[in-house]
């Protein structure tokens, strides 16, 4: 497979037409890039590319395997070569102890940040050459014991494994695989879960050694780094910008 078009770069962006992925849309946007913003709220992710340079917003749902595939092949079609990709979309564990999580939650969670993004890059793979990087979105909860969200946490921590397999089998091809590990960041989704305290949030600075949220540009610029050939040395790391909160050995 070859590129199609002669000059930008193509990244394709999920869960791009909001917080996280939106901010590195828009930073990717600004740094030359063609980029794809796929949304299950297709809408959405339309609008908002028509607020960068080049971009193209697309309905996908991560939890519907079919659809992600089919865009994958339309993407492939279209684009030819897929420099970047950025595997943001997901949905809130909405603070559920273990005792509360039913099946169906505890299948959307899955599907939605696991099996939609592993489906997704293996539907990619022709398109993947020598140079391609990968960046998936996990969090802390992978790293880090957390009280509440045992689904979210087991979710996120079966991305970092699948960092670590893909960036090993890809790696001899030239294509590097991370990750990033975000604390509480101000999102519409963390908006959501604070129903409106201010207290769910000032409460995690207070213990920050920050003393501050990382803001959604800040996991951008986390997240463009790795992408870029200054972060080319890397592969199966996963960094995290969360105002100290995680602190690797
Ligand atoms: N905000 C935080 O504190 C935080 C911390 C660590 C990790 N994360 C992770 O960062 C990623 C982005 O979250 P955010 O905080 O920017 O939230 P957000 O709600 O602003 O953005 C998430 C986007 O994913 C989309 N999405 C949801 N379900 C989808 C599906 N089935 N298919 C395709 N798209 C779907 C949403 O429509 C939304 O646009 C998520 O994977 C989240 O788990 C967030």
């Amino acid at each position: 497979m070859t590129r199609n078009s002669s000059a930008a770069k193509v990244a394709i962006i999920t869960g791009g037409a909001s917080g996280i992925g939106l901010a590195s849309a828009q930073r990717l946007a600004a740094g030359g890039y063609h980029v794809l913003l796929w949304d299950k709220d297709g809408d959405k992710a339309i609008a908002a590319a028509k607020s960068l340079a080049s971009a193209e917003g697309v309905a996908v749902d991560l939890g519907d395997t079919a659809a992600v595939k089919a865009a994958a092949a339309a993407a492939l079609l279209t684009h030819g070569v897929i420099d970047a990709v950025v595997a943001s979309g997901g949905i809130s564990g909405n603070g559920r102890a273990f005792a509360e999580v039913d099946e169906a939650f505890f299948d959307a969670m899955m599907n939605v940040h696991v099996r939609g993004h592993f489906f997704l890059l293996q539907a990619l793979l022709p398109g993947l050459k020598e140079g391609a990087s990968i960046v998936l979105v996990s969090s802390i909860y992978a790293r880090i014991g957390v009280k509440t969200m045992p689904h979210y946490a087991a979710a996120k921590g079966a991305l970092l494994a699948l960092t670590k397999a893909l960036a090993t089998e890809l790696g001899p091809k030239g294509i590097r695989v991370n990750a990033v590990t975000p604390g509480l960041i101000r999102t519409p989704m963390t908006e959501a879960s604070s129903r409106g305290s201010d207290a769910f949030f000032s409460d995690r600075e207070a213990i920050l050694p920050l003393r501050r949220l990382t803001t959604t540009d800040e996991v951008a610029a986390s997240i463009c780094f790795l992408l870029s050939d200054d972060a080319n040395g890397l592969t199966g790391q996963a960094i995290s910008p969360s105002s100290g909160e995680v602190m690797a050995d």
